[in-house]
């Protein structure tokens, strides 16, 4: 039996207007992704951040369309963008926007609370995904108080409390070095696994994910291979 896709682009176009005239950043891309690990790699400007940031619904395409987990997101209402981009995906940004104000534990809560979970409950979730990426003897740190590494595991926690079916995530090891590059995207593949939860990864350097279950290179916002 075939199954499903967890994405599915159709013609997909993104482009920019403005300043020196029309960026086509995503070019009529038609792509089905099974559930798992998949990376998105090429060059500097080839539509990797564009199209992560489509998917997880913080900009509108052009034209074509954007089904994850069955849910068409290039039309859903700017009522339901909340909920789809807290729930149906979880994200971990580049430079992954923890709140400075809170502890860790307090940080990977906060998507839960805003989900409707009660404080205990979101806590007790947050400790689950703490432990998983060993991050439970710092719980009470703020995040100036942590490595990079560490604040990479906590954004990756923080990205998966809510159950999400996709997590996304744009140059999640860009400021480390390439040992720790990869212990970080393991320990990603590894626990994204486990949650059950497929991810869409972009990175310049696709030597880091060794485990991803597919590869798809862009360039001009058009897939070359994979
Ligand atoms: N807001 C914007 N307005 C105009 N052009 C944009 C905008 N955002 C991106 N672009 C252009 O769209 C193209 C794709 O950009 P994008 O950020 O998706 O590339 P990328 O593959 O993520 O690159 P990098 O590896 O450097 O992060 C680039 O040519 C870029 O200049
Ligand atoms: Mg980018």
């Amino acid at each position: 039996m075939p199954i499903d896709p967890i994405v599915r682009l159709t013609t997909l176009r993104k482009e920019y207007r403005g300043g020196g005239g029309v960026v086509v950043a995503v070019n009529d891309l038609t792509l089905d992704l099974p559930p798992g690990m998949t990376v998105l790699t090429g060059p500097s400007g080839c539509g990797k951040s564009t199209l992560i940031n489509l998917v997880g619904a913080f900009d509108r395409p052009t034209s074509g369309t954007i089904n994850v987990a069955g849910t068409r997101v290039d039309t859903l209402e700017n009522s339901k963008l909340d909920q789809y981009r807290r729930t149906t995906v979880g994200i971990v940004f580049q430079f992954f926007h923890l709140m400075p104000a809170l502890t860790v534990l307090e940080n990977v809560a906060l998507p839960g609370e805003l989900a409707g979970m009660g404080t205990k409950q979101a806590q007790d979730r947050a400790r689950e995904l703490l432990d998983k990426v060993g991050m439970v003897p710092r719980v009470d740190h703020r995040p100036h108080e942590l490595s990079g590494g560490e604040i990479q595991r906590t954004a990756i926690a923080r990205a998966l409390v809510n159950h999400p079916k996709l997590v996304l995530a744009d140059e999640p090891t860009g400021n480390l070095d390439s040992t720790a590059s990869e212990r970080v995207m393991n320990l990603f593949a590894a626990i994204t696994a486990e949650e059950g939860a497929s991810a869409l990864v972009a990175t310049h350097d696709p030597d880091v994910v060794t485990r991803a279950d597919r590869i798809i290179q862009l360039r001009d916002g058009q897939v070359v291979s994979g």
